[in-house]
């Protein structure tokens, strides 16, 4: 418990005084501490805290630390999660690695204790998704519907891994409006003649004989990455090195001590 100073007393008597937010109260706290009297505003018109429990708070440890725990904790859903949730779009051609190293970044970070979750194209598109097809509006609803749920994931805390083609940059622009902040992007550069090459599900041959319409890459377009949070060419390193890139560069983002 912090030390209750002179200042957070003096607020605590304000606020209970008149429980009102009145001109007075804000005026003096004002004067108390700014930095602080900012967050108290934030957290007010934000998430409609009453003064008296941001006094309260104030009061255990009258820091900024403190009222920023309690954003943060309001802003992640108050769940209790020792985590801060985090949305890992990862998108690429077909062959081009998603789904492998999501599978290991899912089971590295459950090792680590961390609560993960993973949205994958292939799965959604036989659940939520079955009616959609791979024409430009339907890859748009697609990622838009993985977008939103992403986004309750977030809320409630958890690491959310997304495996998705996102073959147009506003595809990519629509799930980071979505998801907001917490969205990290990251690319799977793979040139088209290897993912040809691996062709693991025999899709490119089927797409190379017309078989298969729309196929991303050979009858359909696809963008590489624009302003991806992390670049990994998954053709020079193994599936194992690519996922610690991943995983070196979230993991600061999402220990909850930081
Ligand atoms: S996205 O373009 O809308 O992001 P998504 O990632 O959901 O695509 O689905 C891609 C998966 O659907 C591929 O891994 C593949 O297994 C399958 N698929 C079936 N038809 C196509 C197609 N025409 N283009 C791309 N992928 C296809």
């Amino acid at each position: 418990m912090g030390q209750i100073t002179k200042e957070a007393i003096h607020v605590v008597q304000l606020i209970s005084r008149d429980k009102l937010f009145s001109f007075q109260s804000l005026a003096i706290t004002f004067i108390v501490n700014v930095k602080d009297f900012l967050l108290f505003l934030q957290l007010i018109y934000e998430y409609k805290f009453s003064l008296v429990s941001l006094a309260f708070v104030y009061c255990l440890n009258p820091s900024t630390t403190s009222i920023m725990s309690l954003l943060s904790a309001k802003r992640n859903g108050l769940t209790n999660l020792p985590q801060n949730g985090i949305v890992i779009w990862i998108f690429g051609l077909s062959g081009s690695g998603k789904t492998t190293i999501s599978t290991l970044l899912k089971e590295k970070l459950e090792e680590e204790g961390f609560y993960t979750v993973s949205l994958d194209g292939d799965i959604l598109r036989e659940g939520i998704n079955k009616h959609l097809g791979f024409s430009e509006a339907d890859r748009t609803e697609n990622i838009r519907r993985a977008a939103e749920i992403a986004k309750l994931m977030l809320k409630n805390n958890l690491i959310t891994i997304c495996s998705f083609i996102t073959p147009l940059e506003e595809n990519r622009l629509l799930a980071a409006e979505i998801i907001g902040e917490g969205y990290f992007e990251v690319f799977l550069d793979c040139p088209l003649s290897i993912c040809k090459e691996r062709d693991v599900k025999g899709l490119y041959k089927n797409a190379g004989l017309n078989l298969i319409k729309n196929f991303t890459g050979i009858s359909a377009k696809f963008e590489p990455a624009v302003k991806a949070d992390l670049v990994i060419k998954t053709y020079t390193e193994n599936p194992d090195q690519s996922m610690d890139r991943v995983f070196s560069q979230i993991i600061s983002k999402i220990s909850s001590h930081s």
